[in-house]
């Protein structure tokens, strides 16, 4: 692996799709080794536009718009930050040889739909999940859950993220709205839903797993320490790492995580999202990519999640080791309002072992997340107390 001069001929370029919070750590994480980074998303002024070399405003969903940037950039690394892509598009790219589509264009394919994930892993893999159906219509719902689904459970757009669109109904009363919602709610109306039984977990975790090269070249998968997460209407409010748990829930976790990232394939970082009770787990999704949850990396650990992504897409060693235990709080918009005014940064900061990210996006919207709070400590509970404090503190206002 060799790395050009940015801005050269010679440039190793990494055109990011998508360019939120995530996508501006990993591109600082991308310049630090001399990549040159383009980043692109739907709205100007987007985080990691703000850090980037140059910066595209496009419809990613649009195939032939992505190609024409893509034929311009001629990028060596093509790295989705978000589902909403057009996949077909990823696809023809990756089989000219030219691009390497990050961690592959099956990987974009197969994660942007929950039925192709699920299928690999029930069908495919044997890794156990929830009970789940795929409903084209109500009725089709109503059998699914009455023939051995139950309640509670949980019904979603099979594209989607963030929760949007998804709901956990309890009685059959609620059945009707939840199906309307997931409906009307997802990103692109498949015609289908997924529904799933209830897992009764005792907590939930993210498992960071990383497929990179070892010292003899040869791919091989890591494992950070597991994240843990607090969800409120599908999208996460804080994280702490490490999460306890039982030598033997770890070790199905990882052996999970490996059989899910292996069959995908490629290198780079995966969040794998699973459910635990006592030694049991289960899985239930896989981002190809840097997690919302695992920002909390950025304070834990020595080479946080943006830095193992970026170490090993270049084929460079990765390190997973953490080296505090630490925790995450999200800081969400009270209000709707463009150019918002950050106020109680010093106060935040004054907490200690604390560390605060703003993402400077250009519009605030009641609920969207702004920025995050970092904290470490002798323990997880203790730093999650600093980290919601620290939260706490910054106040977005109009002025
Ligand atoms: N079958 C289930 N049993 C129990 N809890 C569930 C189930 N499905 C979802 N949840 C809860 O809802 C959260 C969000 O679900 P899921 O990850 O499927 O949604 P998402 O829209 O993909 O969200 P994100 O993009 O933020 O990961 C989970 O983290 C979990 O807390
Ligand atoms: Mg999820």
């Amino acid at each position: 692996m060799t790395i050009g001069t940015p801005l050269s001929q010679h440039a190793t370029k990494a055109l990011l799709l998508g360019s939120g919070e995530l996508g501006k750590e990993l591109a600082i994480a991308l310049q630090r080794y001399g990549v040159e980074v383009i980043a692109v998303d739907r709205y100007a002024n987007a985080p990691a536009h703000q850090v980037a070399h140059r910066c595209y405003v496009i419809d990613m969903t649009d195939g032939e718009a992505l190609k024409k940037l893509i034929a311009l950039e001629v990028p060596t690394f093509i790295i989705p930050e978000l589902e909403a892509i057009a996949t077909d598009a990823l696809a023809e790219i990756e089989s000219q040889g030219i691009c390497t589509v990050v961690p592959n264009a099956k990987a974009i394919q197969l994660t942007m739909n929950r039925e192709g994930i699920r299928e690999l892993a029930a069908q495919t893999l044997g890794i156990p999940t929830s009970a789940y159906a795929f409903c084209e219509s109500f009725e089709q719902l109503q059998a699914a859950v009455a023939g051995g689904i139950g309640y509670p459970c949980f019904i979603k757009p099979t594209m989607s993220s963030s929760g949007k669109g998804q709901s956990k109904v309890d009685h059959s009363e609620e059945l009707s709205a939840a199906w309307d919602y997931a409906k009307a709610s997802g990103r692109v109306d498949t015609g289908k839903v997924i529904v799933e039984a209830a897992i009764d977990f005792d907590f939930e975790i993210t498992l960071l797993t990383v497929r990179a090269l070892n010292a003899k070249n040869q791919v091989q998968t890591y494992f950070c320490e597991p994240i843990g997460h607090r969800q409120e209407h599908g999208d996460y409010r804080e994280s702490w790492q490490p999460q306890a748990m039982t030598a033997a829930a770890i070790a199905a976790s990882q052996a999970i995580a490996e059989k899910i990232t292996t069959a995908i394939g490629g290198l780079g970082l995966f969040g794998v999202e699973l459910f635990i009770k006592g030694d049991q787990v289960w899985f239930s999704e896989v981002s190809p990519r840097p997690h919302d949850t695992g920002m909390v990396t950025m304070a834990t650990q020595k080479q946080n999640e943006f830095e193992l992504h970026a170490r090993a897409i270049l084929g460079l060693p990765v390190d997973t080791r953490i080296q505090a235990q630490g925790a995450s709080a999200v800081i969400l918009s009270p209000i709707d309002a463009s150019g918002v005014v950050y106020h109680g940064l010093a106060q935040a900061l004054a907490v200690p072992d604390s560390e605060v990210r703003l993402f400077a996006k250009p519009e605030a919207f009641v609920g969207r997340r702004m920025g995050v709070a970092l904290a470490t400590a002798d323990s997880v509970d203790e730093a999650r107390i600093k980290a919601a404090i620290a939260a706490n503190l910054i106040a977005i206002k109009p002025e």
